[in-house]
């Protein structure tokens, strides 16, 4: 019956037409869906697995400690909660009461007192304009990390107004002046408006480049595609030395992460993930940039540019380095002379 009624409809002219075109929207609209891809199409590092891929710093860096101390255990607990979404604001009375609430050093530095940590790590913060952000990304870090017992310092890295936002020099420029501070082995890059939900998620590096952020909740907690690498990523010094850093010719939103990625594979390098479940992020609320028109171009010749432009032609002016209280403070003015794009 419901098939006779099916077919009857069906026969009338235009009826396969429009269903036809139903099917299509449908195909496209799931093609070009943020959330495509499902956990199940990309290999990810099961929890159980994680203490295995992960990579200790070399001890010699704190191998004078060695004798009076003990390594600190790496704490992953599948029972712990999930953080929902981050609180809205955080009061000044909060901020000035977070340096000795939580034995936090000038600069936005913290280690263990009680053992010696495996990992010590800098994260490294592309900066502008997002104050709100800042406050509620630091409160809700600083004992996120300590839970961990990672050894770290919070780096963030702000450009003048002079040129539009250069992400990835950023991150170049907070790489290079921060292993003159303490040769960090671990370097983690970060979007400020990133909050790791689970708080398995070590802030530390593994054998290869990891991208953290593959599971945001903007995306529906699905990768929008397989080679994606922004947000949060964690890289071993020498790695990120070996790649020659982030490319210094990307200006305005889009494209940096993706050379990024593709440096990585240039070196032979793999991408890991940890499962999409210990992944979780929360994107916090900001007006969407407009995507910049050079990037598709910049990417293209990234293959030809990659040994020449990074680490080795950083050119800027650093305007200010203070230890603050609750992080490490770079002003810079980004030179263009050092990229061959539009700016
Ligand atoms: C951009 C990336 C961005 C990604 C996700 C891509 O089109 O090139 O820079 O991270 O979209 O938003
Ligand atoms: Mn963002």
């Amino acid at each position: 019956m419901i098939l006779q009624i099916f077919f009857a409809i069906f026969h009338r002219r235009y009826i396969h037409k429009i269903l036809l075109g139903i099917a299509t929207f449908f195909l496209f609209s799931y093609l070009l869906h943020p959330g495509r891809f499902s956990s199940t199409d990309y290999d990810y590092i099961e929890i159980d697995n994680m203490k295995n891929f992960l990579s200790p710093s070399p001890l010699h860096i704190s191998g004078k400690h060695m004798n009076k101390t003990q390594l600190c255990p790496i704490i992953i607990d599948k029972d712990k909660d999930i953080m929902s979404y981050p609180r809205k604001t955080v009061s000044e009375s909060e901020k000035l009461a977070m340096p000795t609430d939580l034995n936090i050093l000038p600069g936005g530095v913290w280690k263990p007192s009680s053992c010696m940590s495996n990992f010590q790590v800098a994260i490294v913060i592309p900066y502008r304009d997002r104050e709100r952000q800042l406050d509620i990304f630091l409160s809700y870090m600083h004992p996120f990390l300590q839970a961990q017992m990672i050894e770290y310092r919070i780096v963030v890295v702000e450009q003048t107004s002079l040129h539009p936002f250069n992400r990835a020099k950023l991150m170049n420029i907070g790489f290079a002046e921060t292993v003159k501070i303490f040769p960090y082995h671990c370097f983690i890059f970060h979007d400020v408006d990133l909050i790791p939900q689970n708080p398995n998620n070590i802030y530390a590096c593994t054998h290869q480049p990891r991208h953290m952020s593959s599971s945001l909740n903007t995306f529906r907690y699905n990768l929008p595609y397989k080679d994606l690498f922004g947000g949060a990523v964690a890289i071993l010094k020498r790695q990120f030395e070996e790649i020659n850093g982030f490319s210094n010719a990307f200006f305005g939103w889009g494209g940096e992460d993706d050379d990024f990625k593709n440096r990585i594979s240039y070196k032979g390098l793999q991408v890991y993930r940890f499962s999409p479940d210990v992944s979780k992020y929360v994107m916090l609320a900001h007006k969407k940039e407009l995507p910049s028109e050079s990037r598709f171009l910049n990417l293209k010749s990234g293959r030809e540019r990659y040994e020449t432009d990074g680490l080795n032609n950083l050119q800027y002016d650093l305007l200010k380095l203070e230890n603050r209280s609750l992080y490490t403070w770079m002003l810079v003015n980004i030179l263009p002379s050092d990229t061959n794009t539009d700016i």
